[in-house]
């Protein structure tokens, strides 16, 4: 009894191949796949590769998928290898049913009844009357091999045509409507697809799962996409994978693109890895596969506000799995492109360099979300800052949602001191208190940061390493060191077992001296929810100034030289300059100029 393929692909999915044939098989990591010594005849070099949803022994010629490694490397059978795979990926075996049994025949009917129908539609556009489509394409710049190749096809006239052509192959009006060929209307049924250029959508494997179809020239709609079926469902289909998949095996980069005429172009133009969603946004299946094929594929949008807009929504959707491995990259283009124009205005190679200057999503995250958001009064920068601390926090990966949060901080930060419009550090905490000086109020922010994290010390592991870049007098370093140790050893993090570490250190006076001073500054809110609380704390830290640091930590290392190099000119040099650039950046009289070195 044949299980539904669906199901299949989805175990196959969830099974991370590498680690199941790793058990087995002594597996070294080579580029992006792994390699050892095929278990199914004797090497001493290895020739078995195993990639991202296969293995191949280049020595024996053996390959096939997990499933068939397990069943061949352990003799059991087919159910059984599934049923195993199953239950470590958390999927439940569908029972044999006559229901499935039908459903599994049904979709290799429709399969069937897809390539019929794209053969036709490839047979009529090299025929009389696809000429004028066939022009349309060569006009616009693809090769006849291009059009071949992505198995392009004219739809005819419409009028049963499909129908009518097929119907010698015993294909009926019914299987073309469960195909999404042909839709039922008043009349009976009547084709979906008429004068229009027929694009082929297939799954990775080369299945294929539906059409396209573009009008020649500025009909609307412009493009109309078979409806879903069993086989097809657009939140998961991406035009051009089946090739994309490939072409990023043997090293292209993976592309995600808005259109089907984009992923051709940079098809024909060298660049085999562009994939494009079908007229929907991208989803979390969509980005699933993608990150299948490539750690950082990247997203290249047309540059119109929709384009942008669609570029947004993929960052919002992305941070939530975002991971060390998972990650995107962002190629912008210039205003009104997209890049099957760019690739004609520009050529491949001029491509290739933009392609190459793709910014990672750690780099671009902050431009998306700065672009169109005021941010010019400190209620706005506030607002802009909760939105940022609001972000970073959303990225799973607790290290890297506190490296993004610092580089998005940083950028704020620089922009800040940049534009001028702000003053350089931000004196106020409490409407009344008087701006005081800087230093002083970084002392203070010091201390309700401490403060903050002995009342609560579950939001110690979110900002420790964070906190740790933050330069403290020795005292209070004591105390962050103390609650970072607590951290490491506490089974619970309450206030009470803090305490208690504090005072087997001898630090509770250091504590409650800190605890003291914190609370004429701030008056925490009883109610607060945690949300609020780190974000609270987060605003404090945005606040130290870092530049300001940075100096200090050069004039104490410059200072440390001098004393073990008292002769040493340039080094006095530098120090006094460092004392006076310390002391105007302190005094808030200028910029701190970049450092000598
Ligand atoms: P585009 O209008 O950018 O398409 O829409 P394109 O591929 O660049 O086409 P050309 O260059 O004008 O020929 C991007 C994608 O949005 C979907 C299609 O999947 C298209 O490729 N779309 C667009 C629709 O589904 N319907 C439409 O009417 C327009
Ligand atoms: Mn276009």
């Amino acid at each position: 009894m044949a299980l539904p393929a669906n199901f299949l692909d989805e175990l196959r999915a969830r099974t991370p191949i590498a680690a199941v044939i790793g058990k087995a098989v002594k597996l070294t990591r080579s580029g992006r796949d792994n390699k050892g010594c095929c278990p199914f005849h004797g090497e001493k070099t290895p020739s078995f590769y195993v990639y991202e949803d296969h293995f191949h022994c280049f020595g024996c010629g053996e390959h096939g998928d997990v499933i068939s490694f397990l069943m061949k490397s352990s003799g059991a059978g087919f159910m059984e290898v599934v049923e195993g795979l199953a239950r470590e990926a958390g999927l439940e075996v569908p029972k044999a049913s006559p229901q499935a049994a039908q459903a599994e025949q049904r979709r290799a009917g429709i399969l069937e009844v897809l390539e019929a129908a794209g053969k036709k539609f490839q047979e009529l556009l090299f025929a009389p009357q696809g000429l004028a489509a066939l022009e349309y394409l060569r006009g616009r710049g693809l090769g006849d091999e291009t059009i071949r190749r992505f198995g392009l096809g004219w739809s005819g006239e419409g009028r049963g045509m499909l129908a009518g052509a097929l119907r010698g192959q015993g294909i009926k009006p019914e299987q073309l409507i469960e195909a999404g060929l042909m839709k039922q209307s008043e009349r009976g049924p009547v084709d979906m697809f008429f004068s229009r250029i027929m694009f082929p959508i297939r799954d990775a494997r080369g299945s294929m799962l539906s059409f396209g179809g573009r009008v020649m020239g500025d009909g609307q709609p412009k493009y109309v996409n078979g409806p879903e079926t069993e086989v097809f469902a657009k939140r998961r289909a991406l035009y051009g994978l089946n090739f994309a998949r490939d072409a990023v095996r043997k090293g292209a980069t993976l592309i995600v693109v808005e259109g089907y005429m984009d992923v051709i172009a940079l098809a024909q133009a060298g660049f085999g890895g562009a994939v494009a969603p079908l007229g929907t946004a991208l989803t979390e299946e969509h980005l699933a596969q993608a990150w299948r094929l490539s750690p950082a594929p990247v997203i290249c949008f047309d540059a119109d506000n929709a384009g942008r807009r669609a570029a947004l929504k993929t960052v919002d959707m992305a941070l939530g799995a975002l991971a060390a491995d998972r990650s995107l990259k962002f190629l912008r283009l210039p205003e009104k492109d997209d890049p099957d124009s760019l690739i004609r205005r520009e050529g491949a190679r001029a491509f290739g360099a933009r392609l190459e200057q793709a910014q990672p999503i750690s780099a671009a995250l902050f431009d998306m979300l700065a672009e169109g958001v005021v941010r010019s009064t400190p209620e706005a920068r506030a607002s802009f800052r909760n939105r940022l601390i609001e972000t970073a926090g959303r990225i799973p990966d607790r290290s890297l949602a506190s490296e993004y949060r610092r580089m998005l901080f940083k950028r704020l930060d620089d922009e800040w001191r940049g534009k001028g419009k702000a003053p350089a550090r931000m004196p106020v905490f409490t409407r009344d208190a008087a701006p005081p000086d800087p230093a002083v109020a970084e002392m203070r922010r010091a201390r309700l940061m401490l403060a903050t994290l002995i009342a609560h010390p579950w939001l110690i592991p979110d900002v420790e390493e964070a906190f740790a870049r933050v330069q403290l007098p020795a005292e209070e370093a004591a105390l962050r060191a103390a609650l970072s140790r607590f951290v490491a050893q506490a089974g619970a993090l309450d206030t009470d077992s803090l305490l208690n570490h504090l005072n087997g250190l001898g630090l509770s006076p250091a504590a409650a001296l800190v605890c003291s001073q914190a609370a004429q500054d701030h008056r925490p809110d009883a109610e607060a929810s945690r949300a609020e609380i780190a974000e609270v704390w987060w605003g404090w830290y945005i606040l130290m100034d870092f530049s300001l640091q940075m100096l200090r930590a050069q004039r104490d290392e410059a200072q440390r030289f001098c004393q073990a190099n008292q002769e040493d000119r340039a080094g006095w040099d530098r120090l006094t300059r460092y004392n006076l650039l310390l002391r105007q950046a302190m005094a808030g009289e200028a910029e701190p100029e970049p450092a000598p070195n």
